[in-house]
């Protein structure tokens, strides 16, 4: 490190790094526009412009860098007038609108220019003015007000990797406005709002609600994915009006997906599930808590307790539920004597599983040097994920992909290799051969008669010829005809190449489900199992059978059988719902309750409710802590949220795994791989307006080959279970991917 003095203070800084980072972490301030700590530098507006003794002129602080000796001045009076003279220059064209504006309170021109702009106008000429542009149902623009520091510009092209918003003309004529007509469709399209300084950007759904310091903010933590976003969740009056991104290096940075940002708009949707209700001789009734509940313990006793059949008892939960309310359920099935337990609803097989653990850091797949993407469009499905993957790659880390079709993928590739589901074990098996041979190792019997593909050799050397490779296994493996062989197959290759392994083919709080060991025991039941044996009674907690079910046919029919007795806990109304339950209770939504969420590499994160649930909703392990003191259980005594969260986070179940066996045998048919949009893949999701509104959010197609079309006799236009067809050549042969948004609902042909 060298010295230098700032301000008559002697600093210690390292040699070559920009003035601005050593001033921000010594807390001087020097004021700023185009500057971001995770964007490249423009320095472009001169707002930080300082007096370096030696210089002819004020220098930008975020562009020079830092020699042995400098002495700099912040705010010396060639500083100061510099920075006036910056200030006056910007405000020129700047329509000042503060009192209409939403960004007013929050806005970086608005707090420098209280401190370095002048009370009066010296430009008596006419303001410049810009036309709005329309970039889709997140972002409000008013581009009158865009101080061109291209924040925006260089968060397209350098984080979420689209080229979405430029600069044209030059001059009094530069404007900054999107490229292409339909509007922004990056996932993560809403760290523009937060970059940019001014109200250029701001949020649609927000605009006009509120001010900044009206709201209270919140810590918390988002569910929508693998990560757990740090957020701040900002409220007035008891109800979520905003969330922004909070800082976590080593979750999130600096940013959030659209989902974490937008998805609080469905908390206040009319289809809330409000009152518990009890169905009386076949028709809803509102009902107290107590009355509800007491029905629900009543309903228990009748189907199981009372003929001693507690092994009649299922639990279910979707991936949406806290890490506490997944411990609840299963302490409860538990104690009563019920193995019965699975929140894995949307998999068809649970023989044949992808349970492969990750062992690798969210920071640390910015230092891999290859990664091997297999059955996943990564940047929808976890895009925090993707956007560390892309960093890497913008370092030189390479990128293969196994998809069953090509995707939009926002890095280069270097190779993408479509196969089809049922080949997908075969070209890994490949890949292990052709390593094996590589690393002069004995080839198993299971090998012998497999073949390597030029495919398999080059994703062979690849992984061989890489340091610090990752393998990440998507969403699209869940449903694999040979999954857990392509689990094993990945996990041998992985330890011949030492290659770490990143599984995120579930999502949401899957990982709390794990740990919580939501899962059956020792002779209970899977789902699939479960839904077969007729079970006398359910609890099910947050399921929507047409979303959450592979078969959502198939379970809603077991569900809806004469004498199964269901006690549903439940956010959001729903018809299939209310038909099969004999009890409904309204429970809290994200936001709403003190819970943890899990993320991909283990790290339990709590966080306080931001808001109380609306009317009679509670949270839900509360609900779940007085059905089991109704039950009588022992080992129920929590008096908050926090004791239960301590009780679950140190135990670690393990996962089931599976047996050590690769089975080749390719399955023939028809694969179709079912992915919601990941705007559909919750309740909450699919009841905020502003996602589905996006060009992501309406993605809802099945994508076939002409071969398949033809096999199938269908073509564009046509529906194929009951969603419109697309012919793209880039899908695998005998494959279909469908995308399926909210308003799709998956039935029982998969
Ligand atoms: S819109 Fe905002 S972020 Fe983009 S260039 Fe203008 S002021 Fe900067
Ligand atoms: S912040 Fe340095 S020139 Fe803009």
């Amino acid at each position: 490190m060298v010295e230098i003095e700032i301000d008559g203070n002697i600093v210690k800084a390292n040699p070559g790094e920009m003035l601005i980072a050593v001033t921000d972490r010594e807390s001087i301030s020097v004021p700023r526009f185009c500057y971001h700590k995770k964007l490249s530098i423009a320095a472009n507006c001169r707002m930080c412009l300082v007096d370096v003794e030696g210089a002819p002129k004020a220098q930008p602080a975020c562009s020079t860098p830092i020699a042995e000796g400098m002495k700099i001045h912040t705010r010396n009076e060639k500083a100061k007038a510099s920075q006036k003279a910056v200030m006056e220059f910007l405000l020129i064209n700047h329509p000042l609108d503060c009192p209409i504006c939403d960004q007013g309170g929050e806005c970086e021109l608005q707090d420098v220019a209280m401190e370095y702009g002048s009370d009066v106008s010296r430009f008596s000429e006419g303001k410049r003015i810009v036309g709005d542009s329309d970039i889709g149902a997140l972002i409000q623009t008013d581009m009158t007000r865009c101080i061109h520091c291209t924040r925006c510009i260089r968060f397209g092209t350098e984080v979420a990797g689209i080229m979405e918003m430029g600069a044209t003309g030059r001059g009094e004529d530069l404007k900054i406005e999107p490229f292409l007509t339909e509007g922004i469709q990056s996932e993560l399209s809403g760290n523009m709002i937060d970059v940019c300084p001014v109200g250029a950007l701001t949020s649609k759904p927000f605009r006009y609600e509120l001010r900044t310091w009206q709201m209270n903010a919140v810590s918390n933590v988002a569910r929508h994915d693998l990560v757990g976003s740090n957020i701040y969740t900002q409220t007035y009056k008891g109800k979520v009006k905003r969330i922004v991104a909070r800082d976590n290096e080593s979750v999130n940075e600096t940013w959030i997906s659209d989902r974490d940002r937008f998805s609080y708009e469905g908390l206040s949707h009319e289809n809330r599930l409000l009152t518990p209700q009890i169905k009386v001789a076949g028709k809803w009734q509102e009902a107290e808590w107590n009355v509800a509940l007491d029905f629900a313990i009543r309903g228990l006793a009748n189907n199981v307790f009372n003929s001693h059949q507690s092994d009649q008892l299922g639990a279910l939960a979707s991936n949406t539920a806290s890490l506490e309310e997944f411990h609840l359920l299963q302490k409860i099935l538990r104690e009563v004597g019920s193995e019965n337990i699975d929140h894995r609803l949307n998999v068809k097989d649970h023989n044949n599983t992808i349970s492969l653990e990750s062992n690798i850091k969210l920071s640390g797949l910015e230092g891999i040097d290859h990664a091997l993407i297999i059955g996943s469009n990564l940047r929808l499905e976890q895009p925090m994920i993707n956007h560390r993957l892309r960093k890497a790659t913008l370092a030189g880390a390479t990128v293969d992909v196994v998809n069953v079709m090509a995707f939009d993928f926002n890095y280069r590739l270097n190779s993408e290799n479509i196969v089809a589901p049922n080949q997908t074990a075969a070209t890994l098996a490949g890949v292990l051969k052709s390593i094996l041979q590589s690393n002069h190792k004995e080839i198993p019997d299971y090998l012998n008669e497999v073949e390597i593909s030029d495919t398999a050799a080059q994703l062979a050397d690849q992984l061989l010829q890489s340091e610090n490779s990752v393998i990440v296994l998507g969403e699209h493996l869940i449903n694999n005809p040979q999954a857990s062989s392509v689990a094993n197959l990945v996990s041998e290759i992985a330890n011949q190449t030492n290659s770490t392994t990143l599984n995120v083919t579930a999502t949401g709080n899957s990982m709390a489900a794990n740990l919580a060991g939501f899962v059956p025991g020792k002779g209970g039941l899977d789902v699939n199992a479960m839904l077969d044996a007729d079970l006398k009674a359910y609890i099910l907690l947050d399921v929507y059978p047409h979303y959450d079910f592979h078969n959502s046919i198939k379970a809603i029919d077991a569900l809806n059988s004469n004498d199964t007795f269901v006690i549903s806990l439940n956010s959001f109304k729903d018809e299939a719902v209310s038909e099969y339950s004999d009890v409904m209770l309204p429970i809290a939504s994200f936001y709403e309750t003190p819970s943890s969420h899990v993320n991909v590499e283990g790290a339990v994160q709590s966080y306080s409710a931001a808001v109380s649930a609306p009317s009679d909703a509670k949270p839900a392990w509360k609900v779940l802590k007085v059905l089991a003191d109704l039950l009588e259980l022992p080992g129920f005594h929590y008096s908050n949220c926090a004791q239960v969260t301590s009780e679950v986070s140190h135990q670690r179940q393990k996962q089931r795994v599976n047996e050590e066996s690769v089975d080749l045998t390719v399955k023939r048919g028809i694969n179709v791989i079912w992915q919601k949009s990941p705007y559909a893949i919750d309740a909450l999701l699919r009841h905020s307006a502003s996602l589905q509104d996006t060009k992501i959010g309406q993605l809802n197609n099945a994508s076939m080959n002409k071969a398949t079309a033809k096999k199938l006799e269908l073509e564009k236009g046509d529906e194929y279970l009951g969603i419109p067809v697309i012919v793209n050549d880039t899908v695998a042969n005998n494959c279909v991917f469908v995308n399926a948004n909210h308003s799709t609902q998956i039935g029982g042909h998969l």
